[in-house]
C-alpha cells in the first residue's frame, strides 16, 4: 500500500493539494497524516471534503481553520472508531483463564494501558475481566486516544445493544444496567480507568506496564510508524509484561522489537 512517506516523483495538481493539506494539518494540530497509510486515508478524507462541497483540500482546510464543528468531524473521521465490548472473544478468554491469573501470583497491583481506546470498550472489558480476578480495586487502568470525541463517550459509559452482543451473560448481567434502551456501565468499572488524551505518534509513553491493549489502530499506519511504536511499546513494558494486538495486527519478526510471541495475538517483552 502506498503511503505518505513515498511520494509521487511528479506528483498531480491533486497530490500537491492534498500534500500541502497534511502539511496544514499538521502545522494546525501537531496531527501528522504522513504517518497513515495514504491510500485508505485520502479516501476517507476526500469523501468527507466532497460531503461537504469542498473542490480541493486548501478550501477544506481554509473551513475547517474557521469552524470548529468541521474540525471535530474531521479528527473524529480520519480513522474508524468503531469498537465493541469482547472484541474477538476468544483472545479475552485467554487473558482471563491464562496470562492474567499468571501475572497476579507475582503482581497483584497490575498497571495495564488501553492505547487508542476509542469510546471505552476495551477498557471497561479490561475492567470487568479485572474485577471477577479480585484486584480491579488494586490495578490501575489508563485509557487513551487521539480524538476527545470519543473519551468523553467512553468516560460517559452508555452503550447500544449491539456493542455488547458477545459480552458473556453472566458479565452483562453484573456489570449494566438498561437505561432507555440502553446499557449504562457499572460505577465500579468507571472508576477504575484513568482516561487521558494521547497521540500515539507524537506523545510519550509511560513505562513499566504489565499489560498493553493496542488493538485495530495499528492497520492505519506506514510499515515505518509501525516498527517504531513497536519499539516503543516493547520498552513501556517491563520484562515480561504483554502487548495484545488485534486481529489482523499480527507483529512480524518480534524479536527486532524485544519481544516474543506468547501466544496468537500476545508478545511478551524479553528484555
Ligand atoms: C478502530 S478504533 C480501535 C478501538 C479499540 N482499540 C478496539 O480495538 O476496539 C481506532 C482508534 O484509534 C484512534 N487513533 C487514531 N490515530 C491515533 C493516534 N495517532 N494516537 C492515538 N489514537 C489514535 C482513533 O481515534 C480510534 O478511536
Amino acid at each position: 500500500m502506498n503511503n505518505l512517506g513515498s511520494r509521487p516523483l511528479h506528483p498531480s495538481p491533486e497530490d500537491d493539494d492534498f500534500y500541502r493539506f497534511v502539511a496544514d494539518i499538521r502545522r494546525a494540530t501537531s496531527i501528522d497524516l504522513s504517518q497513515y497509510k495514504e491510500t485508505q486515508m485520502r479516501r476517507r478524507l476526500t469523501t468527507l471534503r466532497l460531503k461537504h462541497g469542498f473542490g480541493d483540500f486548501a478550501s477544506y482546510f481554509a473551513a475547517l481553520k474557521s469552524n470548529p464543528k468541521l474540525m471535530d468531524e474531521f479528527l473524529d473521521r480520519m480513522t474508524i472508531n468503531v469498537s465493541e465490548f469482547w472484541r474477538n472473544p476468544n483472545r479475552w478468554q485467554v487473558l482471563l483463564d491464562k496470562f492474567l491469573p499468571e501475572m497476579i501470583k507475582t503482581t497483584p497491583r497490575l498497571q495495564v494501558w488501553s492505547a487508542a481506546c476509542s469510546t471505552g470498550e476495551e477498557p471497561y472489558t479490561l475492567a470487568m475481566i479485572l474485577d471477577r480476578l479480585g484486584v480491579l480495586d488494586s490495578s490501575a487502568i489508563l485509557a487513551t486516544d487521539i480524538d476527545e470525541g470519543v473519551l468523553a463517550k467512553a468516560k460517559a459509559g452508555v452503550y447500544p445493544e449491539r456493542s455488547l452482543r458477545d459480552v458473556p451473560a453472566n458479565f452483562v448481567r453484573d456489570y449494566f444496567q438498561r437505561e432507555n434502551g440502553n446499557f449504562r456501565v457499572a460505577e465500579k468499572l468507571k472508576r477504575a480507568v484513568r482516561y487521558q488524551k494521547q497521540n500515539l505518534l507524537l506523545d510519550p509513553f509511560g513505562e513499566r506496564f504489565d499489560l498493553i491493549v493496542c488493538r485495530n489502530v495499528m492497520i492505519y499506519f506506514t510499515e515505518e510508524a509501525k516498527m517504531t511504536l513497536y519499539t516503543k511499546f516493547a520498552k513501556a513494558l517491563k520484562p515480561g509484561g504483554l502487548l495484545f494486538v488485534g486481529s489482523t495486527e499480527q507483529i512480524f519478526s518480534p524479536r527486532q522489537y524485544g519481544l516474543e510471541t506468547a501466544d496468537t495475538f500476545f508478545y511478551r517483552r524479553t528484555v
